[in-house]
């Protein structure tokens, strides 16, 4: 690919920056040119300015997705953070449990925003359902978002090669897990469907409006807003937090954290805040 010169990089940043909110400071060059070389090689485009202009163009509008899948980091594991799952077991559920017994309500929602290929929504359903008691009396659902569709893919086949399992418990495999006949050299597994249909997977950019009706208990967004000025982090966590219940427990990611930024969360413990 040709090099991409640093008016046509300030291009691409604004426009990752625009859309999903993304910073792409100028030590991400090189990282922007890899993503860029293998979009370029699939389209079958010779430059960087012309898969710019093929983006913006209504042809390009497909590609326009792929792009953003491209350039967006998904690193992503079971059970990653444990802290945040003894705390959503030892302290959150309990008190949703209670709230939710005195209201007369069967209702749980939580919402993995940034979910990735699926790890993180999986990692809370399985902890929901083995901490509740009689999960079948609960309506208990959580919502997994993502901007790339290229990840939700995955996470909604939800089928992982072995080493994905590591972090999941014996006890947890055996029962959320089957191991796949036909998943070739390498052991896989496919995600059973009773965890399965506790989880919706859609598209969302977190930077659009938010189409929820309901409130949540309980928002994961974690190693995502890394990525974002601390401006868009600002506006994200008030958006955020506007759908979250009054008791309800909103989740970071341990490196990233809320303070000097102006929100109506109280901090818990560290990565994790309640709205009062
Ligand atoms: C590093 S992964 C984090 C996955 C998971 N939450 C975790 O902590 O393991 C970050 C995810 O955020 C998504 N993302 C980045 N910008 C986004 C945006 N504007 N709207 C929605 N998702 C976004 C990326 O596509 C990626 O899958």
């Amino acid at each position: 690919m040709q090099r991409l010169s640093d008016g046509l990089f300030q291009k691409f940043s604004a426009l990752v920056y625009q859309e999903a909110g993304i910073n792409l400071h100028d030590g991400k060059k090189s990282l922007l040119e890899a993503r860029l070389a293998k979009r370029l090689r699939a389209t079958g485009i010779d430059s960087p300015r012309a898969y710019l202009d093929f983006i913006l163009s209504e042809e390009g509008r497909e590609e326009y997705v792929r792009f953003f899948d491209a350039v967006s980091t998904n690193l992503t594991f079971f059970f990653r953070e444990p802290k945040h799952f003894e705390f959503l077991e030892n302290v959150a559920l309990p008190e949703i449990v209670e709230r939710n017994r005195k209201s007369g309500t069967a209702r749980i929602r939580m919402w993995s925003a940034g979910c990735s290929t699926g790890e993180e929504p999986y990692s809370m359903a399985m902890t929901v359902l083995t901490s509740l008691d009689q999960p079948f009396r609960w309506d208990f659902r959580v919502l997994a978002t993502d901007i790339s569709t290229r990840v939700l893919q995955t996470a909604m086949l939800g089928v992982y090669e072995q080493s994905k399992l590591a972090n999941v418990p014996v006890a947890l495999r055996q029962r959320f897990f089957e191991p796949l006949r036909d998943g070739g050299s390498t052991k896989t597994y496919r995600v059973r469907d009773e965890l399965k249909k506790i989880i919706a997977f859609r598209r969302l950019n977190l930077m659009d409006s938010f189409p929820f009706k309901g409130k949540f208990d309980v928002i994961f967004c974690r190693n995502v807003m890394i990525y974002f000025d601390k401006k868009t982090q600002e506006s994200l966590i008030q958006k955020m937090a506007a759908y979250l219940h009054h008791g309800g427990y909103f989740f970071v990611g341990h490196s990233e954290s809320l303070t000097g930024l102006h929100h109506p969360l109280k901090y818990v413990k560290p990565a994790v805040y309640k709205k009062l």
